[in-house]
């Protein structure tokens, strides 16, 4: 099959800034793609650009095939395509059971229908999710009283309850513990193989990112500065530059 995500020649300024110029990226099905670089590098603005949070200025963007560079949020979301963002969006008064169930929506409704009840189906399979990423104990708290890190992983499981074909997940380790982090890379891993989600996956993290990728691109001051598998990657100099002279 072809590639899931084919991005060409987007460009992207917000005023004066050019946040990204000239960017040709392929998400392939099946696969876990990261997308590296030194904060400010563009990262977010080509996920934003990807899902259609807002327009670009230059380029076509195509999933499945289709283009999908003018469409809305919402319209891209009925597709099957996902995002998590780098700061959690949850209702942190809302129980972790509550939280998936006015998830659902995101994709299979119109907002109005935000807060209908929800059939017997749709409890069971968010029980099942938050097993799968280790909340199911604590699934009746208010979402409030969670670490970061399992705010986070409830997150996981809410972008879960959608069905995604494809999951855009930016940061998902910022900010979480080094126990956490490895159980959210098991949970990643086994969401694409077990699941069969795509993934594409922003990392800062250098070293969860060469575990956890079959393919990754490296942005820098919003350019595409290499791309390729993980050794490949881990290798090159302007690679390893680009972090050194970030920090
Ligand atoms: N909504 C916005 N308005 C103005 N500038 C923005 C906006 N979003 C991002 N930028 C700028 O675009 C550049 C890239 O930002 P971003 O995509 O957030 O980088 P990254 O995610 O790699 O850290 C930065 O210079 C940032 O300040
Ligand atoms: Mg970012």
């Amino acid at each position: 099959m072809s590639n899931l995500i084919e991005v060409r020649g987007v460009t992207k300024t917000f005023g004066g800034v050019v946040a990204n110029r000239d960017i040709s990226i392929d998400v392939a099905p099946g696969q876990i793609t990261g997308l590296i670089g030194p904060n400010g590098s563009g990262k977010t603005t080509l996920f934003n650009s990807i899902v259609g949070y807002h327009p670009i200025d230059e380029g076509s963007i195509k999933f499945k095939g289709k283009e999908i560079s003018k469409l809305r949020v919402q319209q891209i979301a009925r597709l099957g395509m996902v995002r998590t963002f780098q700061q959690t969006r949850i209702y942190g008064k809302l129980s972790g059971i509550n939280n998936m169930l006015i998830s659902v929506p995101h994709r299979n409704a119109s907002f109005g229908d935000m807060f209908r009840p929800y059939g017997h189906e749709h409890r069971e399979r968010a029980e099942h999710l938050l097993e799968f990423v280790g909340l199911y104990q604590k699934r009746k708290l208010p979402s409030g009283d969670l670490s970061f890190g399992q705010q986070k992983l409830l997150e996981f499981a809410m972008a879960l309850m959608n069905e995604p074909e494809i999951l855009l997940l930016d940061e998902p380790t910022a900010g979480i513990n080094p126990t956490l982090i490895n159980g959210l890379i098991d949970r990643l891993k086994r969401a694409n193989s077990e699941f069969g989600i795509t993934l594409f996956v922003i990392e800062h993290n250098m070293r969860v990112i060469m575990n956890l990728a079959h393919e990754i691109y490296c942005l820098a001051h919003g350019e595409l500065l290499a791309s390729g598998p993980p050794e490949k990657i881990q290798n090159d100099q302007r690679v390893i530059d680009a972090y050194l002279g970030a920090h």
